[in-house]
This record gives C-alpha cells, structure tokens and sequence, in this order.
C-alpha cells in the first residue's frame, strides 16, 4: 500500500462510514480505518430506527462505540442522519401530526446533545428532493408541512451549537434539477437565519451512468451561499465481475470526485460509504453491481485508491 495514509495527503478531512460490528469483530478493518481515515460516520448505528425501534426504548450501543472509537483515536464523526424518511420506525410514522412533531423536537435533542462536542458535522435532513427537484412526499411533510425542514436545523442548533448542519442528497453531484432544488433552498433558508451550515452530496456513483455533469461547478456554486460542502457517501459501483478496464474507469471517477473537492475551498471533506468491497451495501441494493469501495475485499489498495493516492 502507499507510504502516506490518504488521511495525511490533503486539509480535508477524509472519511468512511463504519459499521460498529466490523469494528469489534475485525482487526484488520479496524487498522486500515484507523490508519488511512480521520473521520467516521456511522453507517446505521445513529438512524432512527437504530436508536429507537420501540418508543421510549434507547439502544446507543453502536453509535456510543463509533464515538469512543473515534475519540480514542482523534477522528471527527460525521452523524448520520436525524431526519430522514428511510429507516423511520413505524410508531414514528403513524404519529398524528402536533405528537409527531413533539417526538421529532425530542429526537434531534436528545441525540445531538447526546453527543455534543463529539460530532463535528450533523446530516440533519436526507434525502429531501425527487429527482425533479419537488419535495419528497413524506409523512414529515404531509403532517408538518415543508417548514418542518427550519424548524429541525434550529431544534438540532439548540442542542449543540458548535455543530455544523447538513443538509444531504443524492444525485445532487451534477448540476440539475434536484441539485438546483437544493441550492434554492438553501439560499432561502440562509436569507431566513436558519443555521444550516453545509451541503453533503452523497456521490453513490455508478460506471454505467456516466461521471455527473459540472460536478465542480455545483460544488462551486454550492460553496458561493456561504456554506460548506462536504462529499458525504462516496462510491463507484461497477458491474460485476469487475476487471481491469471497469477498476480503471472507477479510479478515473474517483479521481474526479477527489479532485473536484479539492479545488473548491470549502469542500471541507471527503468520505467514502465504506472502505472495503467486505462490506459494502451494494452489492445488496443494486443488483449486478459491486466493487464499489477504495479497497477490495482483502483490503488491498484498488486502482482507485492508486489513483487518488499515487
Ligand atoms: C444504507 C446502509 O449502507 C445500509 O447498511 C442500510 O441497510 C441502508 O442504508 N444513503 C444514505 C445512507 O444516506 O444512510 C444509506 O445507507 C445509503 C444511501
């Protein structure tokens, strides 16, 4: 592998969702996180779902042990995500709306000030636009109605004011309509006061669809609202089985990704969604697709991670 981690090799920081299991259980997934990577984000340990299946019913477990990882080892944590449509508990969902709100309030405060001081950056809301750039039909919206979005980055604000929020997408690397979506919104909120300090673009690429279009010129136009920007959730997966041409096409988009965060000045991070093609939710979500991480299965350094890292 290469004589200087990735983590050393830029002012970024450079990230990998973990998953708290993998970090118990495997030592040597554990080593090269520990070495090439200075932020963590927990890839399910901080959902909703995770931290409070049953009502009234806390598990921190995972989420307490990504932290006192990182901390034991001076990595920042990106927390992900306190407000998103996708692994929402039931009860969550059938809420009736001024108890749904309530909850919601009670949620965002108890996790951030759970972790306050400890969590360098908040994806606050996820996932909030379709692809045509209109909200996304969710039981926060049909109940709270779209100033629900306002209203959770002041309640997550309270509770921990050092914390830069985020809001984070994907599809959102390009410029286009959910990305144009975004920026408009976040304009808007910025006029209004609302302190919501970041935009995360997820990067969940794909060899088959084509590198985005003015990558750098969204991240640019991003930054231009005074806010920072974050690559959140990288990966290029590839039709499997992946072999030399397909590994190089990915390392050529990882490069892009890369090197558009780094010429943008406040692009302030880098984070991939998982490290290793060991564990990678790919392959289960996308069928025929794989290999999608820096380093493969063994935890061999890919072309990718060649690439950005020569
Ligand atoms: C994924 C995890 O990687 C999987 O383990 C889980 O089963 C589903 O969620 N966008 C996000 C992440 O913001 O939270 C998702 O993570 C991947 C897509």
């Amino acid at each position: 592998s290469a004589s200087v981690p990735l983590q050393y090799t830029t002012h970024r920081y450079v990230g990998s969702a973990v998953a708290a299991a993998y970090l118990a259980d495997e030592p040597d997934y554990r080593a090269v996180l520990t070495r090439e990577f200075d932020n963590v984000t927990p890839e399910n340990e901080m959902k909703w779902g995770t931290v409070e299946a049953v009502r009234g019913q806390y598990d921190w477990s995972g989420a307490d042990a990504i932290v006192r990882y990182a901390q034991a080892h001076h990595k920042t944590v990106r927390g992900h995500t306190l407000v998103w449509h996708s692994q929402l508990p039931d009860w969550v969902a059938a809420l009736p709306a001024a108890e749904l709100r309530r909850v919601l309030r009670d949620h965002i405060t108890t996790e951030v000030k759970r972790y306050k001081g400890k969590v360098r950056a908040w994806d606050v809301v996820n996932e909030l636009f379709n692809e045509d750039g209109t909200r996304r039909d969710t039981v926060f919206r049909q109940k709270l109605g779209d100033g629900f979005v306002a209203d959770v980055f002041r309640w997550a604000h309270a509770a921990d004011p050092a914390a830069t929020l985020y809001i984070n997408d994907y599809n959102i690397e390009g410029v286009n309509p959910k990305s144009d979506a975004v920026h408009d919104l976040v304009k808007t909120l910025r006029r209004q006061g609302v302190p919501i300090g970041g935009v995360g673009v997820q990067a969940h690429l794909s060899i088959q669809y084509g590198f985005p279009g003015q990558y750098r010129e969204n991240l640019a136009r991003l930054a231009k609202l005074g806010v920072d920007v974050a690559v959140t959730e990288a990966d290029v997966r590839i039709p499997t089985p992946p072999d030399a041409a397909k590994l190089d096409t990915q390392a050529d988009y990882f490069d892009r990704l890369w090197d558009g965060c780094q010429s943008v000045r406040r692009c302030v991070e880098f984070t991939t969604w998982g490290f290793t093609d060991r564990h990678s939710w790919v392959p289960d979500v996308f069928p025929g697709e794989g290999a999608a991480c820096l380093f493969d299965e063994n935890l061999r350094p890919k072309p990718a991670y060649t690439r950005i890292n020569p």
